[in-house]
């Protein structure tokens, strides 16, 4: 590209626009300010040559003009409307300020719209100025909307403590000023923790929406799975599951190989047992310390206790608890009752590391009534296939509101909008962690008004829908304690730490330290003692606004409402960004193999318990889900679970918010870990029966998309 010179006499600056199409217009504009800024060395001409990057999407241009601002040390210069980003790459500019304005701290930016606005997505700017000083590099990764000017700081990250001079100090301060009047709190039910603000993603901040490649991708995908429902869905009205085998009728054709062998030996103890380490919901096993004390066991099960009492001894008992579905109201779906049971399921973890169930009970013991039936692996086939069926169930439902919606989405959701009204985007913990917050507003808003809505999914099919789900949420939210949030915590707590067979805990322990690792070099460069931590006041307020107003009050459960260390704070970070990331990435994939084929994993019971052994084929058959219902789950299953073509792996953000080359080093230390952590993964998933792929780094998103 040409690059032109222009001295005008009357001209404060002299522009030089160059289009990235390769054509070059030169402007002279007038000093807009009329008069020179006053600064230490006016009239000192200077040339500036500023690159400006635009988005990659095909709707990141904009056709209107920008007006520039480059803010200094010793001035500020308004370089007019000398930019034109109506394509995508980067443009490069040129222009003479009449004065030295030194070190770079802002540029300042402001879209004029014509006759029609549109909004134009900023990658970044970069800013070479005269005499020896690098490109000052201005990050900004958002949209520029309307007529309002958006500052963009120099990218290096900085505490309160790192600007002694308050150079930056009335920015940050109007910077969360704005950003607590766009991210505003919201309000679901009463109970839960809090989601941003807004019933539907149009209300949502136009920086937290889907770009186009996954707004299409979604979009599509959903029409499609929405079509398909609805043509074969007429044709369910007419036919009916009567044999288990009749299942196939909705079961993909595209299938995962997990889903096949699901499909083939959903019937077996062993990978019954094996879900609860490895499946769709790794989070509710733990192993006993006493028998449970709801476990009724009659004097004829004596064999049964002295079992139980054996593996508790040697340490191998472990239990499956629902209690938390005990007493939910079922819902109605189209006219017909169905069922929600509390299970407990008592297991033994065999020296080969297969965890094997010994009973279950499907309903807690109640005052007047006659104790509970136990199920044996010893019963009638047909009535114990019946009693896991149960238990697949309850875990479906708490999988998917417990583990998977609260646990992964929401909690998510309380952590970016408190960061977004928290730390201003100088901030080195704002810009380590806004690339684990990418469409997760937008994901949990649709997942509010269309899937745990009034007659969303799961009022229409599922059994905890229509208001259950809504208490099951409540229950399981009085029970978040930080120590769950933290697998080594977690794991150790549940005693699963020494179970070779928890590929899960493996995984989970490997990448949190992997994270953990990441999080203590990025923090090292910034905090250089424990008083700077005490004494950041945004990021004891970050802090505060999670536990206190996000989470609704957790520090009773553990979660902090100050950091007073190096080492406290890391922790903090490590969990906000494994919460992100394997906490959801480990209950989502699982959905795609466990529950495609619907007997393992059914939306919903039509039948109440059984609470005899006398059982058919044909009363499992009616219990299980409808073929509307089962062809809802499966369309829906498929749609959510599918690999998503649109996606950021961890730590591959491309974003680049830190101009120093301290934490740019450090995320591809980071980088290089993961990339040998999957390795590792693959390696021993090479020499598994059952490979567990859902911690593998290249497998687990930046943030919580879908
Ligand atoms: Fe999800």
């Amino acid at each position: 590209m040409a690059l032109f010179s222009c001295h005008h006499p009357q001209a404060g600056v002299c522009v030089q626009l160059l289009a990235g199409s390769g054509i070059s217009i030169t402007k002279c504009l007038p000093n807009a300010e009329g008069s020179p800024t006053p600064g230490p060395s006016p009239g000192k001409m200077g040339k500036y040559r500023i690159r400006v990057a635009t988005g990659d999407s095909l709707l990141a241009g904009s056709s209107n003009v920008v007006q520039l601002w480059l803010v200094g040390e010793h001035g500020e210069k308004d370089l007019a409307k000398i930019l034109r980003p109506i394509r995508t790459g980067q443009v490069q500019l040129e222009v003479e300020v009449s004065l030295c304005l030194e070190r770079l701290l802002l540029v300042k930016l402001r879209k004029h719209k014509s006759l029609v606005g549109f909004d134009w997505f900023c990658k970044w700017i970069a800013v070479q100025g005269p005499g020896t000083q690098g490109e000052a590099f201005f990050p900004c990764y958002r949209w520029v909307q309307g007529n309002e000017i958006i500052c963009l700081p120099e990218g290096t990250a900085r505490t309160v403590r790192d600007d002694p001079q308050n150079q930056f100090k009335k920015h940050r301060e109007q910077e969360l000023e704005e950003r607590r009047k766009v991210y505003r709190w919201g309000f679901w039910k009463e109970g839960l923790i809090l989601p941003i603000a807004g019933n539907s993603q149009w209300d949502l901040p136009r920086n937290e929406r889907f770009l186009e490649d996954k707004d299409l991708d979604f979009s599509l995908s959903l029409a499609k799975v929405l079509k398909d429902l609805a043509l074969k869905g007429t044709l369910d009205l007419t036919n009916s599951v009567r044999r288990l085998e009749d299942f196939s009728k909705v079961f993909p054709r595209g299938k995962t190989p997990l889903a096949e062998r699901v499909c083939n030996s959903w019937k077996d103890d062993a990978l019954f047992g094996y879900q609860f380490l490895n499946g769709a919901n790794p989070m509710l096993l733990r192993r006993s310390t006493s028998l449970p004390s709801q476990l009724v066991l009659p004097p004829e099960m004596g064999d049964l206790k002295t079992q139980l009492e054996k593996e508790l001894q040697t340490g191998s008992l472990f239990e499956a608890d629902f209690s938390l579905l005990d007493g939910v109201k079922p819902n109605v779906i189209i006219f017909k009752q169905q069922n929600v049971a509390a299970p407990l399921v008592m297991l033994k973890l065999q020296p080969d590391g297969r965890l094997l169930p010994m009973v279950i009970q499907l309903q807690p013991p109640q005052n007047g009534c006659p104790p509970p039936v136990l199920f044996l692996p010893s019963d009638p086939p047909m009535a114990w296939l019946l009693a896991k069926t149960w238990v697949r169930s309850s875990d479906f439902q708490l999988h998917q509101l417990q583990s998977h919606l609260l646990r992964g989405h929401l909690i998510a959701e309380v952590i970016s909008v408190a960061t977004m009204r928290s730390l201003p985007s100088l901030h080195p913990i704002y810009k380590l962690l806004i690339p684990h917050f990418r469409y997760t507003m937008e994901i949990n808003v649709l997942a509010r008004s269309n899937l745990v809505s009034e007659w969303g999914i799961s009022d229409l099919v599922v059994s905890t829908g229509s208001g259950g789900h809504v208490d099951i949420l409540q229950r399981a939210t009085a029970g978040l304690t930080y120590r769950s949030f933290c697998p080594p915590d977690d794991l150790a707590d549940r005693g699963l730490l020494d179970v070779k067979s928890s590929l899960y805990g493996q995984d989970a322990l490997r990448l949190w330290e992997a994270i953990s690792r990441y999080v203590e070099k990025m923090v090292s460069l910034f905090y250089k003692s424990d008083g700077a931590v005490k004494d950041d006041p945004e990021l004891q307020a970050w802090c505060r606004e999670i536990t206190e107003t996000g989470l609704q009050g957790a520090q009773d459960r553990g979660f902090p409402i100050s950091l007073e260390s190096r080492a406290q704070l890391c922790h903090f970070i490590t969990t906000c960004i494994f919460t992100c990331t394997g906490q959801h990435a480990s209950t989502h994939h699982g959905q795609l193999d466990w529950y495609s084929w619907i007997p393992n994993g059914p939306c919903t019971m039509r039948k109440p318990p059984p609470i005899s052994k006398d059982v058919t084929e044909k009363d499992i058959v009616d219990a299980l889900p409808g073929l509307h219902e089962a062809r809802t789950q499966k369309t829906f299953i498929k749609f959510l679970g599918r690999r998503q073509p649109v996606m950021v792996a961890l730590g591959q953000h491309k974003e680049n918010y830190f101009s120093d080359p301290g934490p740019q080093a450090v995320l591809k230390q980071f980088q290089e870990e993961l990339a040998a952590l999957d390795k590792e993964i693959e390696v021993r998933n090479a020499g598994l029966d059952l490979p567990y792929e859902y911690l593998r780094p290249s497998m687990v998103e930046n943030s919580v998309t879908i």
